[in-house]
């Protein structure tokens, strides 16, 4: 099975994002994850379009864009051409996610739902079918360096059999909390795409933090 590693930039050096972005692309990134916030749906504030553009420069494997923003669809356009290849939207913000996800493939970029914490899988039902990807998130979004909630393990399993159940094969993608010490156990509940910020931009070293956290991701849970 094959992993995808999507290190958030969230927890890097912002002055300095070029050589953490390409740090952490020697060590092997797959991704590099871009968190967009804006006060409203969440406590913090982080970054536009302009600095997406600006990364996708810099960045030679492709931009995931995790929205955590109320309207969602007035920012699409912006974002994929800014150079988003992958957006995450939430679906706690969206009456309208079936008109929502459309879009994001009509703009030519992967679509993907996102559920907090808090939110039953049952709102994936009716969407399942025609999601790129699902972004589980394991702790509540807002924060880089936050602890890995467990109880998310279990909605891992649970998505990865509801979109089986649909004949989807869509990757699902987690975020917040992983390190080295839980990245086997998440793959192994169903995971594909592991994002992880601070235990990469957290350390001194990105380019290693991601070797290893992908050697640490490809260990049997529990060996
Ligand atoms: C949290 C963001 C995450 C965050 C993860 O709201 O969506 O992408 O950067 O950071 P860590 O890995 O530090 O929990
Ligand atoms: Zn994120």
């Amino acid at each position: 099975m094959s992993v995808r590693i999507a290190p958030s930039i969230l927890s890097a050096d912002f002055a300095a994002l070029g050589e953490q972005i390409r740090a952490a692309e020697r060590g092997g990134a797959d991704l590099i994850h871009v968190d967009i916030m804006d006060g409203h749906f969440v406590p913090n504030l982080t970054i536009g379009p302009p600095v997406v553009r600006s990364i996708s420069k810099v960045a030679r494997v492709p931009l995931d864009v995790h929205l955590m923003i109320e309207e969602p669809d007035r920012y699409l356009e912006a974002f994929v051409s800014a150079g988003a290849a992958m957006i995450s939207v939430h679906v706690e913000v969206l009456p309208h996610l079936h008109r929502t996800i459309q879009a994001i493939k009509q703009l030519g970029a992967k679509a993907g739902v996102a559920l907090n914490p808090s939110t039953p899988i049952v709102a994936l039902e009716e969407i399942a079918a025609d999601v790129d990807h699902v972004l589980v998130m394991s702790v509540n979004p807002g924060f880089g360096g936050q602890t890995f909630i467990p109880r998310s393990e279990s909605k891992i399993r649970a998505v990865r059999a509801l979109l089986d159940r649909q004949g989807n094969a869509a990757p699902i993608e987690v975020d917040g909390g992983i390190d080295r010490t839980n990245a086997a156990r998440i793959v192994e509940a169903g995971a594909t795409i592991l994002v992880a910020g601070n235990s990469i931009f957290g350390t001194g070293d990105p380019e290693r933090a991601t070797r290893d956290l992908r050697a640490a991701a490809m260990l049997k849970a529990g060996v």
